[in-house]
């Protein structure tokens, strides 16, 4: 049985406790039935994606086990470092990353003392996540569609959502979602989220702001002033934080996984001065409070 307490788990769709028995979880209001899958609960309701969901689902099942170049491996680790370095995590937190993948970030997230509950639509990439992680009673995994969260009012002192926000199809969806985790959050709780930004390096490439990859996975860049908007005004939560992560300074980003610590201190600079790094950083970053 997955140790997160069952007075933290409720009915995706009637926001009620669920019950929790041998080998599924219960909404006993309405008779929904959970089943715990491969030891791992599944909440996502799989027939009511939409067929763009559907598609990049099967992508991500694909793709359990992409390892990435060095650039992929430089970028990666700066993502990381800079969302899990802003967290300070004590044993006293409880963190959910929403729409986890192989955890990456959870993994980074379990060196903490913290209890960490991860989630993902993808039970693959959810079963991979748990073979690279020593067994834990600080890890709780479950299947769900990050729009629709099993997970109780104020259940988590912060929030991971790093590179999923864009992936959500629609602008309602995202706001609701968003809305969703600043309930879930306790008062003075953290949202710290990444999204891949509309910044010069895409414009100057020429690419769309929104659309699909070539995987079929649908996409959306933002603009740091429609992040602020969607998680300040749309979602009422403080943003305390607004920078470009993955600093592509023109004439640097061939030369930075190259160049080492260097290269990582540069790098990780211009997230303190967000008017350079929210033009010239791959993606940005976002912490927020409720
Ligand atoms: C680009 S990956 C990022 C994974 C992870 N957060 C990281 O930074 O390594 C996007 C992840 O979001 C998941 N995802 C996308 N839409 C989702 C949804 N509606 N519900 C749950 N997971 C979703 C995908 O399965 C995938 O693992």
């Amino acid at each position: 049985m997955p140790p997160l307490p069952t007075n933290y788990w409720s009915c995706p769709d009637h926001s009620v406790a669920l019950h929790a028995g041998a080998d599924h979880y219960l909404c006993r209001q309405f008779g929904h039935r959970f089943p715990i899958v491969e030891g791992i609960p599944c909440f996502a309701n799989f027939e009511a994606l939409t067929d763009i969901q559907r598609s990049e689902l099967k992508h991500r099942e694909r793709e359990v086990r992409y390892e990435g170049d060095r650039r992929v491996q430089y970028e990666r680790r700066i993502e990381r470092e800079a969302v899990v370095g802003r967290l300070r995590l004590t044993a006293a937190d409880r963190v959910l990353d929403a729409g986890c993948g192989v955890g990456r970030i959870t993994r980074a997230l379990l060196t903490s003392p913290a209890e960490v509950v991860a989630v993902d639509f993808s039970h693959a990439r959810l079963a991979e996540l748990r073979r690279a992680v020593a067994p834990t009673m600080r890890l709780t995994l479950a299947t769900a569609d990050v729009t629709r969260l099993p997970f109780a009012s104020g259940a988590f002192s912060a929030i991971v959502h790093t590179q999923v926000l864009e992936h959500i199809p629609t602008a309602a969806a995202r706001v609701a979602m968003l809305r969703s985790f600043r309930r879930m959050l306790r008062p003075g709780g953290t949202l710290c989220l990444t999204v891949y930004n509309f910044s010069e390096p895409w414009r100057l490439r020429g690419d769309a702001k929104e659309g699909r990859h070539e995987t079929g996975v649908f996409y959306h860049c933002y603009r740091a002033d429609e992040l602020r908007h969607e998680i300040e005004v749309q979602a009422q939560l403080k943003v305390e934080e607004l920078c470009g992560v993955i600093n592509l300074f023109p004439h640097t980003f061939r030369a930075f996984p190259w160049l080492g610590p260097l290269a990582r201190r540069i790098d990780h600079w211009g997230e303190r001065h967000p008017a350079l790094s929210q033009k010239w950083g791959h993606l940005l970053l976002a912490r927020a409070t409720r």
